[in-house]
């Protein structure tokens, strides 16, 4: 193992403007939509702590106060929970990390993902540092960001998650291309964001998770508007691979795409079915709706 500085400190970009979503998001941030009770941050939160991250910077856009309001305490609410039968309730209000583990910085203009990492240039210094997009939900013990982190310290270079996707679906991802170094592991020779599906080089595919050096954020300033017309994190990293080594990560896990209402729906079924409390309820749900539509197709 090679001795590297720490990865102490994870940016939570939540500025988007959620456009999948609407109506819904006119009024609420997409970052707070649930999987059943618990809002998508909160998943990449538990995984951010569980990978031993001390300090986490969300930037947030204008207007999307809500997600302050659900790291502050609100002590009138415990009190009414410990005053009634909420005594297990308290506990889940009291996993939400408060006060010091997070800081906002606001990105004023929506230039992309690539500008809003840049925004948090000063929260993070010259530390090596982790990105974490909260609508990829991936579950796994050990979590996808603790793998990466392993990985960082064994390699000592910037690690990208990725997965393979169908080649069809490459245009809606940054895609890499690299030489296979071990079982799950690739040096990146190259990346480009939403390729058409026939300019694609692999269909390896960025998954919202990232371990990179400070010096990402010069790649990001020497970096021109690309795909969407918004400064894109991938491009940077593209300058970055000029000076320093990259590895793209198979990470183990399952990954939900919270991005759209139906990836919301099927984490919202899988994780209602891994609950006892649900379980059979939505068995039996799926059965009726099952019948129902066959007997309509008949
Ligand atoms: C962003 C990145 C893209 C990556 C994707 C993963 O795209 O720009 O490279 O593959 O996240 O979710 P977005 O989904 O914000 O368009």
């Amino acid at each position: 193992m090679v001795n590297h500085r720490q990865i102490t400190k994870a940016i939570i970009p939540a500025a988007g403007l959620g456009s999948r979503f609407l109506p819904v998001t006119k009024a609420v941030p997409k970052e707070m939509l649930p999987i059943l009770d618990k809002p998508m941050l909160q998943f990449v939160i538990e995984e951010v702590i569980e990978a031993g991250i001390e300090e986490i910077i969300l930037v947030v856009s204008p207007g999307k106060e809500s997600i302050s309001s659900y790291f502050r305490d609100n002590t009138e609410l415990e009190k009414h929970l410990s005053s009634t039968d909420g005594h297990k309730l308290i506990e889940l209000v009291k996993n939400i990390p408060t006060g010091d583990q997070v800081s906002y910085v606001v990105q004023e203009e929506p230039l992309g993902l690539g500008h809003a990492v840049l925004t948090a240039h000063a929260a993070i210094g010259d530390n090596p540092f982790a990105i974490v997009l909260p609508d990829d939900i991936i579950t796994n013990t050990p979590g996808a960001l603790r793998q990466m982190i392993d990985i960082y310290n064994a390699y000592g270079s910037g690690v990208i998650a990725v997965e393979a996707v169908p080649w069809e679906s490459v245009d809606k991802y940054g895609v890499i291309s690299g030489n296979r170094i071990s079982d799950n592991l690739h040096q990146i020779e190259s990346l480009v964001e939403k390729p058409a599906m026939d300019q694609a080089p692999s269909n390896l595919c960025i998954v919202g998770r990232y371990i990179l050096p400070h010096t990402i954020f010069n790649d990001l300033r020497n970096t021109k508007t690309g795909a969407k017309n918004e400064i894109q994190l991938t491009d940077a990293l593209s300058l970055a691979l000029n000076t320093e080594r990259i590895l793209a990560y198979e990470f183990e896990g399952v990954r939900y795409d919270g991005g759209t209402p139906f990836g919301l729906l099927r984490a919202s079924l899988e994780f209602g079915l891994a609950r006892n409390d649900m379980k059979q309820d939505i068995i039996q749900l799926l059965g009726s709706l099952l019948s129902a539509s066959s007997n309509s197709a008949t």
